[in-house]
């Protein structure tokens, strides 16, 4: 079965990224990405390529190349969806706020709606392809809905979880450590959707690395994936707190433990609490699951790793207090970066959200500077706790455009996003504009410490 033309439901983190990287892969074969999100889709088409609505280091690039030639991004999605041969569902699974599972299992409204929308509008036969995570079983629930809600077409459901990182989005989806294919290999109909999948990827991923399996243990593998990787960072960051007690060094612990071949020497940076769309929803949602089949253990392991989590952003918030003499009432507090992570747009479940949270409610004064977030996206993160107003919210936090103007004047800085033109500031001209003591507390260890001391800077950083 030869595909020439794919539909991606969901032009987000995902879905933007990996089609744009299908789409020049495969010159051949025309792309859509729909979304019900006007507003996105009206970026992803802006003939300005820079002002794509997701930050990537080489995408801008790539969906230059291919948009408008095999890549095309479109509010229409039942067109896209009639169209296609293959569609991929890449809609957003976050945590339920509500019902039963509220707080823990993955919210599966969005791509009920799809699977319906499919139902409704198909025409022909369809692979439909899960890249969005979810919980083990649900291709059960979509061929349930697509067989009994549609018009008599026959569909294939298959597994092929994501597994790139944000800020590194293209190289991973370039040379990807695994492309993982779940399907129903007990058919021939299930084996020829599979073959047409890995077809795709075979484009430009060497084969030994293009995995078929059953459709559960490719579900179950992503969510797997991620409680390891998480895992392994609440790990870290439970040794970086008896590092401080005990004047051992974190990052020489992690290094020397690192070098053994068995754990290897990634994941394994402490840091003031993982952030991100995925580590916290999916333990969450692998921890209901455990649950609901009355596995109290095994969902008590993993829930741990979340724990973990918390403290450490809770923990790290309340050592800034402490040391600024155990008030921070009225004092400012820069704030440098708000993304989770370096070189990306994205502030979902970031560290300093719930950092500045704290600090807030201590009554600091916050000034944020993020070379890529926007003051709406800072706001609208704090607003969504629902800790004070959002006018008290925009009373308590500036947020400004570069970090000599955050710092300027401050008690102290928090430095919470490991960019890399932290490093490369000028501290000392920063030093001199700022109340005494200037403190400055590294929350990713991105600062080298001797040289800040030398400055005069009160100097914290975890895991030291
Ligand atoms: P996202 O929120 O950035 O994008 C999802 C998009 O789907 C949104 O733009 C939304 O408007 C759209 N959408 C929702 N329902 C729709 C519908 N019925 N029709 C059309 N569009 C609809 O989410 P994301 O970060 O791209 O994540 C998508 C999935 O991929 C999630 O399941 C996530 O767990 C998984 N995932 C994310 C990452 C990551 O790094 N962000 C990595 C691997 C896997
Ligand atoms: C993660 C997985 O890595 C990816 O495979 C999956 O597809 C989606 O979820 P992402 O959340 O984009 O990707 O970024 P990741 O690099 O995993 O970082 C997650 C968080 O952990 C970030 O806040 C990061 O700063 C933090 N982290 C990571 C650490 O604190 N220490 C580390 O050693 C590694």
């Amino acid at each position: 079965m030869t595909i020439k033309n794919i539909c991606c439901i969901g032009a987000g983190y995902v879905g933007g990224p990996t089609m744009a990287v299908i789409a020049q892969k495969c010159p051949g074969v025309k792309v859509t990405v729909v979304d019900i999100n006007e507003k996105r889709i009206k970026q992803w088409n802006d003939p300005d390529v820079e002002k794509i609505p997701i930050y990537e280091p080489g995408l801008s690039a790539i969906v230059k190349e291919t948009r408008d030639r095999n890549l095309f991004f479109s509010t229409n999605v039942d067109k896209a969806i009639d169209e296609a041969d293959m569609i991929f569902i890449s809609v957003n699974t976050p945590t339920k706020t509500y019902g039963i599972g509220k707080g823990m299992a993955a919210d599966l409204k969005y791509i009920e709606l799809c699977a319906r929308q499919i139902a409704a509008v198909a025409k022909n036969d369809k692979i439909v392809i899960e890249k969005s995570t979810l919980p083990v079983r649900t291709a059960a629930a979509l061929k349930n809905i697509l067989d009994n809600t549609g018009n008599g077409v026959k569909y294939q459901i298959l597994s092929n979880p994501e597994f790139l990182a944000e800020g590194t989005a293209v190289e991973d989806l370039k040379n990807p450590d695994r492309v993982l294919i779940g399907g129903d290999i007990e058919s021939e109909e299930g084996r020829e959707a599979m073959e047409a999948l890995v077809n795709i990827y075979a484009s430009w991923v060497p084969k030994e690395k293009i995995l078929t399996t059953n459709v559960w243990s490719s579900e179950l593998s992503k969510l797997t994936a991620n409680a390891f990787l998480a895992q392994r960072v609440s790990s870290i960051n439970a040794i970086s707190e008896l590092c401080e007690k005990t004047g051992a060094d974190v990052n020489e612990v992690a290094k020397a433990v690192g070098m053994d071949s068995r754990v290897g020497p990634k994941f394994l940076k402490a840091s003031v609490g993982f952030g991100g769309s995925c580590f916290q929803k999916d333990i969450l949602n692998l921890v209901y699951i455990a649950r609901t089949y009355n596995l109290k253990e095994v969902a008590d392991y993993w829930e741990q790793v979340i724990i973990m989590n918390d403290y450490q952003k809770r923990r790290f918030a309340a050592n800034m207090v402490q040391t600024m003499y155990n008030t921070v009432s009225g004092k400012k507090i820069a704030i440098l970066g708000w993304a989770f992570k370096k070189d990306t747009n994205d502030t979902r479940e970031s560290a300093a959200i719930y950092v500045a949270d704290y600090l807030l409610n201590e009554q600091a004064e916050i000034v944020v500077y993020d070379p890529k977030v926007t003051e709406e996206q800072i706001y609208s993160d704090l607003d969504y706790l629902g800790s004070r107003s959002g006018d008290a919210n925009r009373q308590a936090v500036t947020v400004v455009n570069s970090p000599m103007e955050a710092c300027k004047d401050a008690h102290a800085i928090a430095v919470l996003t490991e960019w890399d033109e932290f490093k490369q500031l000028d501290w000392k001209k920063i030093y001199d504009q700022m109340l005494k003591p200037a403190f400055l507390f590294d929350g990713r260890r991105l600062l080298e410490p001797n040289t800040k001391k030398e400055i005069g800077f009160e100097f914290y950083a975890i895991g030291n």
